[in-house]
């Protein structure tokens, strides 16, 4: 694994970039300002990928919300989720009969997400979505029907605002497509 001094020199090819990242979460801002007029709304933000999308999404909302997080770690390799998820820090406040909003950076398989809403379902709340940045179009076993999609990506590895390979690369402002030498040295 060969990380260069400047990182952007590791990226094969911008696959989304600032400009259109800030448009969109504009526009799905816009949408969730909409629907969720006159509720109590938690945004629970998903660390550590969607840390970048979390705090622009909601720099963009004009409402009173609550922020939460939680820390998730699913088990298996790196780059294949097993769906079975462990809970690294949990949400500091109770959801019950609260609005949440999970803020995700990407849906690949959805298992981790499934995974999830399980355990939040759990717990009582009024309503629970998701907002997930990206979604990698590929066949799903259950599909996970995100509420609020940024953009839809073909089925590649992405990094940038946000979204890590071996923890590096969350704070590009944009998303890429890393060069296989980072990979294979
Ligand atoms: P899922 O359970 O397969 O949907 O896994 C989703 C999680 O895997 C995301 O929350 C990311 O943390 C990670 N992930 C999936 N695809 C990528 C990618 O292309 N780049 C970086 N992380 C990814
Ligand atoms: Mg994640």
């Amino acid at each position: 694994m060969a990380i260069s001094s400047n990182m952007h020199d590791d990226i094969e090819e911008t696959l989304i970039s600032e400009a259109d990242l800030q448009a969109r979460v504009r526009e799905l801002a816009a949408a969730i300002q909409r629907d969720y007029a006159g509720k109590d709304l938690v945004l629970l933000g998903i660390l550590r990928g969607a840390i970048m999308f979390m705090t622009d999404l909601a720099r963009q909302l004009s409402m009173p919300l609550n922020m939460d997080f939680m820390a998730i770690s699913s088990y298996g390799n790196a780059t294949e989720s097993s769906g079975v998820v462990r809970i690294l820090k949990d949400l500091d406040d109770a959801i019950e009969h609260k609005h949440v909003l999970i803020v995700e950076d990407i849906i690949d398989t959805g298992l981790t997400l499934r995974y999830l809403m399980e355990i939040l379902e759990n717990r009582n709340p009024a309503s629970l979505a998701v907002c997930a940045l990206l979604d990698k179009v590929k066949e799903r076993e259950k599909l996970i029907a995100p509420m609020y999609t940024g953009f839809e990506i073909p089925d590649r590895f992405v990094v940038g605002y946000g979204l890590d390979f071996a923890q590096k690369y969350r704070n590009l402002p944009y998303i890429g497509v890393l060069k296989p030498s980072v990979y294979s040295e």
